[in-house]
C-alpha cells in the first residue's frame, strides 16, 4: 500500500510538494475518476491518469532494456556518457529502476533492471550461477585450444580463476560465451588471458530472460 502522492513523485512526474494543487485541480486521475486527496491509498493494479498518460500502479516493476553501446549502465550520466535510462523515457517507471548486473559503455545488450533490491541481490550474487550469454567478435582467430581452455578457467589479470564457461565457436573471430560469474570486464578479461581482445559484445540472455522482440534502445516489461 502506498500514497498517492508519494507514488507519483517517485514516477518523478511531480514534485510531492506540488501535487496537493494538482489533486484540488482534478489533473489526478484513479481508474478514470479524479482523486483530490494527496493520501489516497493505492494498492497496486490501479491505472494512474495524468496529463494523458495512464499508467499502472506497480509496486515491483523488472525491466529488459536492450541497450546501445555508448549509454553507461548507471543511474546518472557520468563522465560525459548518458545514463541508459536517457534511452528509455518513454517508460514510466524509469525513474524507479536500477541495474542488475551492468554492462560496460561499449557493450550492447540485455540490460536487466528493476526496483526490488532482492531480486537485484539475487541476480548478481555469485552464489546464484545464474547464466549470462555473450556474442563475443574477436581480434584474432580462436582456437580449439583456447575454447577449451575458456570451458575449464582460465586466470585473469588479478589471478582469480575463472568457473566453468560454456563456449561456441560462429565463426573464425566470433564465439558465443556463457558464464555463471560477473566480475569486472569478465569476458574481455577471459579472452585476454587466451592473448586475443574482444572487439565488440553483446549480452543476450541472463537467465531464461532474452531480447527477444526487442530492437537496440527498446525496453519491455517482464516477469520476475
Ligand atoms: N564482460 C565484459 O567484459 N563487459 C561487459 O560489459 C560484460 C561482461
Amino acid at each position: 500500500m502506498q500514497r498517492l502522492d508519494k507514488y507519483l513523485a517517485n514516477l518523478g512526474l511531480a514534485s510531492r510538494r506540488e501535487i496537493p494543487a494538482l489533486c484540488k485541480m482534478g489533473y489526478i486521475l484513479v481508474n478514470r475518476e479524479t482523486v483530490k486527496k494527496p493520501d489516497f491509498k493505492l494498492f497496486g493494479g490501479e491505472i494512474l491518469g495524468f496529463q494523458g498518460q495512464e499508467i499502472k500502479v506497480l509496486e515491483r516493476v523488472y525491466v529488459i532494456l536492450y541497450k546501445s553501446a555508448g549509454y553507461i549502465s548507471s543511474d546518472e550520466d557520468e563522465f560525459g556518457y548518458l545514463s541508459y535510462k536517457k534511452q528509455m523515457l518513454d517508460c514510466p517507471y524509469v525513474n524507479l529502476l536500477h541495474v542488475a548486473g551492468r554492462l560496460d559503455v561499449d557493450t550492447e545488450g540485455l540490460l536487466l533492471l528493476s526496483n526490488d533490491g532482492q531480486f537485484i541481490h539475487q541476480v548478481i550474487s555469485p552464489k546464484r550461477d545464474k547464466e549470462k550469454e555473450y556474442e563475443v567478435w574477436l581480434q584474432s582467430l580462436i582456437s580449439l585450444t583456447d575454447c577449451e581452455q575458456l570451458q575449464n578457467w582460465v586466470q585473469l589479470d588479478d589471478g582469480y580463476l575463472t568457473k566453468p564457461a560454456k563456449v561456441q565457436q560462429l565463426e573464425e573471430k566470433k564465439i558465443l560465451l556463457t558464464i555463471t560469474e560477473g566480475k569486472y570486464h569478465q569476458v574481455k578479461r577471459m579472452l585476454e588471458a587466451v592473448g586475443n581482445k574482444v572487439i565488440y559484445l553483446k549480452r543476450l540472455r541472463i537467465g531464461d530472460w532474452t531480447l527477444e522482440g526487442l530492437k537496440k534502445g527498446e525496453w519491455k516489461l517482464i516477469e520476475k
